[in-house]
């Protein structure tokens, strides 16, 4: 059966840090930023905009009323919950107005989760061909002001339906994983950012992008020159870039080693503005290529590397569709654009605030600027969501 990603949205904040005014301030040559991570500015959330937000908004993008009384699944990726034990995708469930009966969870594996939520949504929908499964990956990622990670911070989500007969790409069931057990990065439940070997992360990486590849060469009997594209996890695009220059086969004829080149630009063109969402930025790769690739066609295939910290990789790949053209934007880029420039000083304040809660367990903020979701105050310890454009 074919099943696959039929719908792709995406959601980033209202408010954005240009990298040229974060490297002035930091004492940094802003060449470091823009040539040594490829990265020109990244999203920031106010307080009133989370995952939540992110994740109903992407979604609500792509629905319509009758994908909303279908779906049977809503699954949450994410590393930036805002709760132990209640699944971000019950909040988004309701926000959206999805049919009762359908299943509500949330996922965890660092920039990995996402992945895994795909697989099992192509598992279930293969299962029951009707079922359309909403998988959306949500995260905000903060490592702290002044911190080597903050020049690839960010905030975003990405949601994909997955269903029978997709309009857009086909999943196909082959896919390689690998688990090492590693400090690279992580988070205690203690800690609001998190505590990161940065240059130990970006070997583990490159290293398990390079075994995890050699493995599914061999088990698949495949190569670079099957593949139009190939998508990475982007943490900062010029670690993909130095992934990309790793698998590159320069035996390959040149013509299809530079479309390849090419499809790379393509797929980190909305990370260079967005910066790291991480579970969602394989996806906002993908995204990236698929609305600005000028040589893609139906019958491509496309090799994903997804990376989580902690570790777990995996390499899948999909094939695209017929009409996949049709499913998607020309205009993110301009809209992207739009988002409102903060100085430095204003991100610190903005992007870090923390909620003060009373005696009994209540807090209010601040207008900011969000999506059409928002986090409206905290009441008896409750986070309550609406649209921007309801009073309460
Ligand atoms: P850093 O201190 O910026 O590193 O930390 P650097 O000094 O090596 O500089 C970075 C690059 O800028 C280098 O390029 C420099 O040469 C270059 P490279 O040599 O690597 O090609 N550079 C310049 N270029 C032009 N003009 C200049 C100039 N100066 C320097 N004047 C680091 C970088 C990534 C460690 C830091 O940003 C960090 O800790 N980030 C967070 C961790 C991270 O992103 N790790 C990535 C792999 S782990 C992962 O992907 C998982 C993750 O998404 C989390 C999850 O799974 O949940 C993070």
């Amino acid at each position: 059966m074919n099943v696959g990603i039929d719908k792709i949205g995406f959601a980033t904040t209202q408010y954005l840090l240009n990298m040229d005014d974060l490297a002035k301030e930091r004492g940094v040559d802003p060449d470091k930023y823009s040539k040594g991570l490829l990265l020109e500015n990244l999203s920031i959330a106010p307080i009133t905009e989370d995952i939540i937000t992110l994740g109903a908004s992407a979604a609500d993008s792509i629905l319509s009323d009758e994908d909303k009384e279908t779906i049977d699944m809503v699954i949450v990726a994410t590393e930036s919950s805002i709760d132990q034990s209640k699944a971000a995708a019950t909040y988004i469930h309701h926000l959206l107005g999805i049919q009762p009966f359908a299943r509500s969870i949330e996922m965890k594996e660092a920039c990995y989760s996402a992945t895994a939520a795909l697989d099992y949504a192509r598992l279930h929908v293969e299962k029951h061909p009707d079922s359309k499964v909403l998988v959306i990956a949500a995260d905000v990622a903060r490592y702290g002001a002044n911190t080597p990670g903050e020049p690839t911070q960010g905030a975003g989500s990405v949601a994909m339906l997955v269903t029978q007969n997709p309009r857009i790409l086909l999943l196909n069931d082959n896919s390689v994983a690998q688990t090492r057990d590693i400090m690279d990065f992580w988070r205690p439940n203690y800690s609001t950012t998190p505590y990161v070997n940065g240059m130990y992360s970006t070997k583990q990486y490159l290293d398990m992008l390079k075994t995890t590849w050699a493995e599914f060469q061999k088990r698949f009997d495949t190569s670079l020159a099957d593949f139009s594209a190939f998508c990475f996890h982007l943490p900062f695009p010029k670690l993909a870039l130095k992934g990309f220059r790793k698998i590159m086969d320069k035996s390959l004829p040149t013509q299809w080693q530079e479309k390849l080149q090419a499809n790379f630009e393509s797929s980190i063109l909305y990370s260079k503005q967005v910066g790291n969402i991480y579970t969602g930025s394989l996806f906002l790769g993908l995204l990236s290529l698929l609305e600005n690739s000028q040589n893609l066609a139906a019958g491509d295939r496309i090799a994903f590397f997804s990376y989580g910290s902690g570790a777990v990789a995996e390499i899948f790949t999909g094939t695209l569709v017929d009409g996949f053209q049709e499913q998607l934007h020309s205009s993110r880029l301009q809209e992207l654009n739009q988002r409102q420039p903060l100085s430095v000083a204003t991100y610190e304040k903005l992007f870090f605030e923390e909620a003060q809660l009373d005696a009994d367990g209540n807090a209010t903020f601040a207008d900011y600027l969000t999506g059409p979701f928002a986090l409206k105050e905290i009441l008896g310890h409750e986070r309550l969501y609406g649209r921007t454009n309801d009073k309460n």
